[in-house]
Parts: structure tokens; C-alpha cells; sequence
């Protein structure tokens, strides 16, 4: 799940966010979990609303990598639907969130992860992946 502006990485502030598309990383997601037979179903929406629908109607996967983007900040009907979200997550950042303005210091959302990843880019998404492979029983 990738929140606001996220649909347009590759092209959004290449030098921060890097030149991979959600394509591109929802496909290295894919071949990650593969190996359970988990099918990656990839959502990004730029409002906090159909998000928030979504996750409420996703209870029944086996976890989740998140990105909140700009609602890491601020998203605080977000965290209250992964509070109710009954399965394990990653919150991913593409950016080293500490490297940049204060105001990108602290996550809301973040507490409620099974573990958060940032700074690595994409390759984040792909260790979230393994990192949910090991958390989910099979
Ligand atoms: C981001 C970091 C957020 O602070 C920012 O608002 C984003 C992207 C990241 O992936 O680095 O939109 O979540």
C-alpha cells in the first residue's frame, strides 16, 4: 500500500526518491514471495480515505508492506485503521527520513509496525518482503 504521490515515483524528485517506478517494485515484491505462493496485490491512492477502505477491507491477507508517505506525519485516521488491521506490517521509506527536515522525524504510524525500514530505497520494499515471510507462519 503506497499513500500520496507515490504513483508517480521514477519521476518525483528523482535525486530523493530514485528512478525505479511502483511498477518496478511491486514486480521485485512479487518474485520475493513467491516462494509461498503469495499473491501481491498493489494499491496506491493519494487520499487517506480509500486507503483507510482498503485496509479495512484487506483483513483477510497474510500482512502488508506500507509506505504512508506525507501521512506518516499527520495520518492519524490512517493509524487508527492499522491499529484494527489484525496482521503484520512493515512501514517502508524510500528516503532516509532522519537525513531531512524535522518535520519528517517521527512516523504516527510507525509504533504500530511490526518494523519499519528507511533510506534503502527501493530495496526497502524488497526486505520488507523477506521480513514478512519470516513473521507470517505458514
Ligand atoms: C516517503 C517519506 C515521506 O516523508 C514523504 O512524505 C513521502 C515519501 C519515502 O518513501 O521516503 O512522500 O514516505
Amino acid at each position: 500500500m503506497n499513500g500520496p504521490n507515490l504513483g508517480i515515483l521514477g519521476k518525483r524528485q528523482p535525486e530523493i526518491y530514485g528512478t525505479d517506478t511502483l511498477q518496478d517494485i511491486e514486480r521485485w515484491v512479487g518474485e520475493e514471495v513467491a516462494e509461498r505462493g503469495w499473491k501481491v496485490d498493489s494499491y496506491q491512492f493519494d487520499g487517506e480515505a480509500e486507503i483507510i477502505r482498503t485496509i479495512q477491507g484487506n483483513y483477510d491477507t497474510v500482512g502488508a508492506i506500507i509506505n504512508p508517505a506525507a501521512l506518516m506525519m499527520a495520518g492519524w485516521g490512517l493509524r487508527d485503521a492499522l491499529a484494527n488491521y489484525p496482521r503484520p506490517w512493515i512501514e517502508v521509506h524510500l528516503s532516509n527520513v532522519w537525513a531531512r527536515e524535522q518535520f519528517r522525524h517521527e512516523s504516527v504510524t510507525g509504533p504500530l509496525a511490526a518494523g519499519v525500514i528507511f533510506g534503502l530505497g527501493a530495496l526497502g520494499y524488497r526486505l520488507a518482503a523477506r521480513a514478512l515471510l519470516e513473521k507470517v507462519p505458514d
